[in-house]
């Protein structure tokens, strides 16, 4: 059984995967809205990919005979001005969850759940990938500019980003 400080730090790690994907959706639906249709279908697949990530978390407390507790979720923005400030404003976010994974790992290490330890590994390295993917398309973002051309060719490369589910899901499935 997981003792009730790692539950309720879990639970609070649930809450913010699904604030990621409420924000994830909120600038899918900004782009689309904008006609940007590589730059909202890369998003709408970050939103699922957050989904999967808490799903990840609420099986993994059911498994250890905790409880999933669902607390309302945050509002998030609704516009960004350029697609530069979206990208800007997700690597910020990426990084706080980075913080998150971090403080998580710490807490399971200082009370001695390996299990957790365990569980959270694969939540370290996917933060390292998340913050180099957002970082990648930030620098592309600045070379192109203002240029049209370039922005369209972004926008139609981001368009063929597919839907992976997340190997710790996928294992389960
Ligand atoms: Fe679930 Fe993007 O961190």
């Amino acid at each position: 059984m997981i003792n009730p400080k790692l539950q309720d730090a879990i639970n609070a790690q649930i809450n913010a995967e699904l604030w990621s994907a409420y924000l994830y959706l909120s600038m899918g639906m900004h782009f689309e809205n904008a006609g940007y249709a590589g730059l909202a279908n890369w998003y709408k697949i970050q939103f699922k990919e957050e989904q999967a990530h808490a799903e990840i978390f609420m099986n993994y407390l059911n498994s250890r005979g905790g409880r999933v507790e669902l607390a309302p979720i945050a509002a998030v923005p609704t516009s960004w001005e350029t697609p530069l400030a979206a990208f800007e404003d997700t690597l910020a976010h990426e990084e706080t969850v980075t913080g998150l994974i971090n403080k998580l790992y710490h807490l399971a290490i200082e009370e001695n759940d390996y299990a957790t330890k365990g569980k959270l590994d694969w939540f370290i390295s996917e933060q390292v990938e998340e913050e180099e993917t957002a970082k990648g398309i930030i620098d592309r973002l600045k070379l192109v500019g203002d240029n049209g051309m370039g922005l369209y060719m972004l926008d139609q490369e981001l368009a063929t980003r597919v839907y992976n589910v997340p190997a710790p899901l996928a294992a389960k499935a």
